[in-house]
């Protein structure tokens, strides 16, 4: 009796060992659990049959019937892990040699890239970061900044003009100078700032031009401010920015809310000074307007021009972004187009 519960015994352990192996998925797994170890289980209804055997017999075969059933939970149990991670990574077989997915993130725009570059600069140097409206009051574009009703930047040309009524005209802004009147009447002077941001020229559009593109403005007011620290302050800033010392040199050139104002234009980077199509051989290439910020300007701002100078520049981010990674067309930027933007 004893001999054939035992080979019994056996039999099921092996059958359910067996079984184990073959299983596939966490049901098929459950389903063996139940024919083996369930209420009705065999080897559940071997360990009530203990009751039938001799005494003396009771004990050792009730332990080896516990010391199976333990054993076999414990199988069951890893293989349910196994299983169970299986169905988790989604893989039967996991080869760790195979070529992982190309995850394509995307990336900032260029010339938001340089945009960021040149805060950082700036941000190093003291300045405090603004930002202001795009749509403007023809006040702040053009009054406020020394541009006369008859000026040639009020063109019907340049200038998107919004449709109001009679009293307020608005346009969007050609430029971001009218920060300058509004961070001085915003913050007061002594002042160290720059914005950038988006501008509109309602202009025809060709390689080098474009009606929405980006400008950093800069203002530094303070007592005793001069064309040293500009020249001082630009060079510092263009040297960070192309990694290297950088020659500057300052033209004449009007704009109405500096006196004097200047072209400034930096020794070509590419040629070393030498003449070369970047330069389109003179050697120099033009970079920003700026100049000593107008009397007027800065009254309007709210600052004594006895008391007060400072200077101002404005220059445009695509333009730095073309240079830095030789890109022809302005239009590019906007274009959309993957195969331009892949390659930053
Ligand atoms: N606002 C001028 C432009 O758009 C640039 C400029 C800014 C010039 C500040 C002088 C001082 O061309």
């Amino acid at each position: 009796m004893s001999d054939d519960l035992k080979a019994t015994l056996e039999r099921t352990v092996a059958e359910a060992r067996s079984a184990l192996e073959a299983v596939q998925s966490l049901e098929e797994l459950e389903r063996l659990r139940t024919a083996h170890l369930g209420r009705k289980g065999s080897l559940t209804l071997l360990l009530r049959r203990i009751g039938s055997l001799p005494p003396k017999l009771r004990g050792p075969f009730g332990q080896l019937c516990n010391a199976e059933k333990r054993e076999l939970e414990q199988l069951l149990e890893a293989r349910r892990r196994e299983l169970a991670a299986l169905q988790l990574s989604g893989v039967r077989d996991f080869d760790p040699t195979t070529p992982g997915l190309r995850v394509s993130g995307g990336h900032e725009h260029p010339v938001l890239a340089m945009r960021r570059e040149i805060e950082d600069i700036f941000l190093s140097m003291g300045f405090l970061i603004l930002d202001g409206p795009e749509v403007e009051t023809e006040y702040y574009n053009f009054e406020a900044l020394n541009i006369p009703d008859h000026h040639p930047a009020r063109d019907m040309q340049d200038t998107f003009w919004i449709e109001t009524g009679p009293e307020s005209r608005w346009v969007l802004r050609t430029h971001t100078s009218p920060m300058q009147v509004r961070a001085m009447e915003r913050f007061g002077v002594p002042i160290r700032t720059i914005v950038p941001g988006r501008v509109y020229r309602n202009e025809t559009l060709d390689a080098t031009h474009e009606a929405t593109f980006h400008q950093v403005e800069g203002l530094v007011i303070d007592r005793g401010i001069s064309v040293g620290h500009l020249k001082g302050v630009m060079a510092a800033f263009l040297g960070e920015l192309f990694g290297r010392n950088v020659d500057v040199r300052l033209r004449p050139h009007y704009f109405p809310f500096v006196e004097p104002g200047f072209e400034l234009d930096f020794k070509c980077a590419f040629c070393g000074g030498a003449g070369c199509r970047v330069c389109k051989q003179t050697g120099w290439i033009e970079i920003l307007g700026c100049g000593l910020v107008h009397p007027h300007v800065l009254r309007a701002g709210g600052a004594d021009p006895e008391e007060y100078s400072g200077f101002a520049f404005g220059m445009g981010i695509e333009r730095l972004t073309m240079m830095r990674h030789s890109i022809e067309d302005i239009r590019h930027f906007h274009s959309g187009s993957l195969r331009f933007f892949e390659q930053f």
